[in-house]
């Protein structure tokens, strides 16, 4: 059975270490979520599963970490200062604030009245001061899109690195959004993490493009462990569109709440390089972008054809973080009933998500020859480097096995009596019993094929 509601989910997510509200001991900030011991570790995991297939399994992609701090001109020519916007509507019975699309038959979702004021735009951005005067011209933002710093950082790269089209850049990072109204546990919050990718190409083959990385994205949230079934491509229709799209897929996915956007695919045409350009009636751009006499820029690369400097066009697969973590647990989240009547909790998470690899539990705590023998075996699979090998010395194995089924630990190692000789069977020297997650299936295995079982494991 999978998760039955949000409640079981976020409930979980507390008790259990992953995610917990933010300032939650000052009553928390609305919109804000802080990743704990576990949370941290699924979180980075996904990070660099996206990075490895985004960045180190291709040859034409590289990698970039911009400041958060955005000067306003950026988002000024970006469009964000205009146009990024939510309708916002107001309850005059009780004062409260809802975002227009999401007020469901007119009615204020506190207080039931429907006594709402006409909709009204309201910017997304977190505007602040920057630097230590506070006048009128001394803001900034926190960056609503991670992807604006790979626009205004295109001629530093393509300078550096000498790369000549098609080619990308990546970059994961924080973005801010002041929601309206954050709702759906981390779904919609106010400070997220997005995995951006800006892939240039010439002009004309965009299309193409773009249905390339449609494709590619799917197939990595399938590897990530999402179901094709819980997975929907999404065109989305010309009135949905960003002031800056031409065309956008959404992948939807099936949470808890519903069949809601995990990622935009978005053709950006030559919208963005064109905006931060300088002079750019010199260039034949397609999309409509004001005149920009602020950047000192020309954000051009030549034409892999004719060698003249064009501004390309951009396809732009961008994630959230924080949705792709809320997805991996939805998806993972398991109730079983058990041959014994009894019912278990497990996360199947895909092994190189899981945020412990291996628990290893030595059967007694107060016997230092197994504690030792037990630490030795720790230390050996976390040199293996796949990630967090957690020694856990309660000294209840039971408990620990279903603490670390709720987890998602592939595996759990048992270090007992047998394994330093002392029990009935002399064979069992030497071994450990290693349990795994989703079969349940113990096995005895020799401590020095350990590794490489683990390996092998977890790799597959
Ligand atoms: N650069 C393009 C861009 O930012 P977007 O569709 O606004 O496009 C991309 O955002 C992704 O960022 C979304 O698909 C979603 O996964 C994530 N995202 C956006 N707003 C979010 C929010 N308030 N909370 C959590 N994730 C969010």
């Amino acid at each position: 059975m999978p998760v039955k509601n949000m409640d079981e989910l976020v409930s979980l997510c507390k008790r259990r270490g992953f995610i917990f509200p933010g300032s939650d001991i000052y009553g928390g900030l609305q919109g804000t979520y802080d990743y704990g011991p576990l949370g941290v570790e699924l979180k980075n995991n996904l990070k660099a599963a996206w990075w490895r297939a985004m960045v180190y399994e291709r040859d034409d992609v590289e990698g970039l970490d911009a400041s958060i701090l955005t000067h306003k001109l950026v988002l000024r020519h970006s469009g964000h200062e205009a146009t990024f916007t939510d309708p916002m509507v107001d309850c005059r019975n009780c004062q409260s604030r809802w975002r227009a699309d999401h007020v469901v038959n007119g009615r204020c979702e506190r207080c039931g009245s429907d006594d709402l004021t006409e909709p009204r735009p309201f910017n997304m951005m977190f505007k602040t001061t920057i630097g230590p005067i506070a006048d009128e011209d001394s803001y900034g933002y926190l960056r609503p899109e991670t992807a604006q710093g790979i626009f205004t950082n295109f001629k530093n790269i393509v300078d550096s690195t000498s790369r000549r089209l098609p080619f990308g850049v990546a970059q994961i990072g924080k973005a801010f959004r002041n929601e309206i109204t954050p709702r759906n546990f981390i779904f919609r919050v106010r400070e997220f993490e997005q995995m951006e990718l800006e892939y240039f190409v010439k002009p004309g083959s965009d299309e193409e493009w773009h249905r390339h990385w449609v494709e590619t994205r799917l197939q990595w949230w399938r590897d990530q462990g999402l179901l094709s079934d819980n997975l929907q491509a999404y065109n989305q229709e010309p009135d949905e569109l960003a002031h800056y799209a031409k065309a956008t897929v959404d992948i939807l996915y099936r949470f808890p709440h519903g069949l809601e956007e995990l990622e935009g695919i978005a053709n950006r045409t030559d919208f963005d390089l064109g905006s931060h350009t300088r002079n750019q009636a010199d260039y034949n751009l397609t999309a409509k972008v004001d005149p920009n006499e602020d950047s000192t820029a020309k954000l051009v690369i030549p034409d892999p054809d004719t060698n003249k400097p064009i501004v390309p066009y951009v396809i732009e697969p961008s994630a959230g973080v924080d949705r792709g973590v809320l997805a991996v647990l939805t998806e993972a989240y398991t109730h079983e009933e058990l041959d014994n009547g009894k019912e278990r909790v497990v996360l199947k998470l895909r092994p190189h998500l899981a945020p412990i690899k291996v628990a290893i539990l030595p059967l007694a705590r107060n016997r230092p020859e197994i504690v030792d023998k037990a630490k030795g075996i720790k230390r050996e699979l976390q040199a293996l480097g796949f990630g967090r090998v957690f020694y856990e010395d309660t000294g209840n194995i039971g408990k620990g096995y279903r603490r670390h089924d709720e987890v998602g630990t592939p595996f759990c190692v048992t270090v007992d009596f047998d394994t330093l000789g002392q029990g009935d069977d002399s064979a069992l020297k030497d071994t450990v019993t290693i349990r795994d997650r989703d079969t349940m299936a113990q096995e005895r295995v020799p401590i020095s094929e350990l590794a490489e079982y683990v390996r092998s494991r977890l790799q597959a």
